[in-house]
């Protein structure tokens, strides 16, 4: 990744408007903020792909503290900047590239209860929200030692990088302080502003409050807001109730992560710094946990391929209904070339993967597609079954429910990838379901009339029954890489990325 930072004032004569478009393609809008719009930008040349976020100064008098403040401090827990580039009051900058917000992940962990239908919050495991809660009050902790304070902390502005970290965002509104006298802006996000803020005198443990906010919501699932700030009788018993050790051990939550939360949203007096909420015992304790994990350190890469597929869901023009914006055949054909090579490779050397899913597929720096998460690897003997039924529903094997399966598991995985990377639906096997219309709908989705509607050809559908046919009928990754569509498809590939 390019280390340049160029200066944030800039010297140079190039129009500001031709910074970006001489240098960088625009691939798709990422997020839209109150003083800009952020983009995923790729850079010319090459297949690394950045954040491109421009800020105007219409009303702002700071607008480039961001850039500068992104330009002097360095740290895992602060999303990097590349590049910026400030002129006539605008000013671009080229960030490194995430993949969601943690408001993002928050929001998926909604799920209809099973019998009621209710949306009922999946609180992530304990150990990983104290390690995430780690992760940013260590990004805290630094910017507090170099006199920033972020003052718009919530899960908006926490993106989670390539590497999968969470990392600080936005510092549209941050500021450098001196220590001994206080800021004085009436800046943040309700609720997650300190009530100090309000009265416009406060210091950087503005910050501590809003991650005591943030932490109450990754928790609870829940909004908290401070019960004097609500005028609504009800709503302010409601809020109390939040923060008691009856509503957190019915969440069978502990009473160390209540006080923990408390702690951080108490008044200022009482609130403590950064590092103080980093000596938390529960947090020390469940943090640990969490690293009771083997630490690898891996190659870097930019996204993965469910990602990728994710924001392929567009709305339509018209209806506003989403649709999915399907990669173009060759380009699916190459995927799944990549994809197969490296299965035939695994499994000549006696390793099946037996998680094959496109959570676990992620692109190199360079711009190709591997095969990630080896969590439910192992080694198998040819000629010998393995046993344990392990993978994920529904690229799972028929088989592997029977827990008398060989490597070909992987490829039926690579099956159910390539028909939703072709179709942008999940596909489910009929015999799986229970539900009759739902086995219906599975049973169309592999017909030629779909997949002609879908403007796509018999031979796709033919590769893909294949490899989602029994294990008797199936092939090994060596059949599939043969497979004629699939040939033809990636040996068209270099004229039809001519063209693009
Ligand atoms: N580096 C990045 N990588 C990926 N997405 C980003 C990045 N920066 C911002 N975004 C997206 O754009 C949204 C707005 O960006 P943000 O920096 O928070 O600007 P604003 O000040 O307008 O809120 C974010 O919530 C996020 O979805
Ligand atoms: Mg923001």
């Amino acid at each position: 990744m390019a280390e340049r930072v160029s200066s944030v004032s800039a010297t140079t004569t190039v129009p500001r408007s031709l910074f970006i478009e001489e240098n960088y393609t625009i691939v798709k809008k990422l997020g839209k903020g109150q003083f800009g719009e952020v983009k995923e930008v790729l850079k010319t040349g090459t297949q690394q792909r950045f954040a491109w976020k421009q800020v105007t100064s219409e009303q702002d008098p700071y607008y480039e503290v961001e850039a500068q403040i992104l330009r002097d401090l360095h740290h895992d827990g602060i999303v990097s900047i590349v590049e910026a580039y400030s002129q006539d009051g605008v000013v671009d900058m080229v960030l490194e590239l995430c993949q969601k917000s943690l408001q993002f992940d928050m929001d998926s962990r909604l799920e209809p209860a099973p019998m009621t239908g209710k949306k009922q919050y999946m609180r992530p495991r304990s150990c990983d929200i104290a390690s995430t809660m780690e992760q940013l009050l260590a990004a805290v902790y630094f910017l507090h030692e170099n006199g920033v304070s972020h003052r718009d902390i919530k899960p908006d502005n926490v993106l989670m990088s390539v590497g999968g970290t969470w990392k600080l965002a936005d510092f549209g509104l941050a500021t450098r302080f001196n220590r001994g006298s206080y800021m004085t802006g009436e800046v943040g996000t309700q609720p997650f502003m300190a009530p100090e803020v309000e009265q416009r005198h406060y210091t950087e443990k503005c910050d501590i409050y809003s991650m005591g906010v943030l932490f109450i919501a990754l928790t609870i699932g829940k909004q908290w807001w401070r019960p004097e700030s609500l005028e609504d009788d009800e709503a302010k018993e409601q809020a109390k109730q939040i923060l008691t050790l009856k509503t957190w051990k019915e969440q069978e939550l502990s009473a160390g992560a209540l006080e923990f939360a408390k702690r951080m949203v108490s008044s200022e007096s009482e609130r403590g710094s950064a590092e103080d909420a980093l000596k938390n015992p529960w947090l020390q304790k469940l943090s640990s946990q969490a690293d009771g994990v083997v630490d690898m350190v891996l190659e870097l890469c930019q996204k993965s391929l469910q990602f990728d597929m994710d924001s392929r869901l567009e709305p339509a023009p018209m209806t506003g209904k989403k649709q999915y914006m399907r990669p173009r055949s060759c380009d699916i054909a190459s995927t799944m070339e990549q994809l197969l090579a490296a299965v035939y490779f695994l499994h000549e050397n006696g390793v099946s993967h037996r998680d094959i899913k496109p959570d676990n597929v992620l692109m190199s720096a360079s711009g190709t597609w591997k095969l990630a998460d080896f969590g439910l690897a192992t080694r198998f003997n040819r000629g010998s079954y393995m046993t344990g039924e392990v993978g994920t529903q529904p690229f799972m094997a028929p088989e592997v429910e029977q827990r008398h399966y060989t490597e070909k598991c992987d490829i039926y995985s690579m099956g159910v990838l390539f028909i939703a990377l072709a179709t942008g639906k999940q596909w489910w096997r009929p015999e799986s379901l229970e539900d009759k219309e739902a086995q219906e709908k599975a049973r169309q989705l592999l017909t030629l009339r779909t997949w002609k509607d879908l403007e796509l050809g018999h031979g796709a559908l033919e590769f893909a029954k294949r490899m989602v046919s029994l294990e008797s009928e199936r092939g090994s990754a060596e059949d599939a890489l043969k497979n004629p569509w699939l040939v033809q498809k990636v040996s068209s590939q270099a004229g039809c990325c001519a063209i693009s």
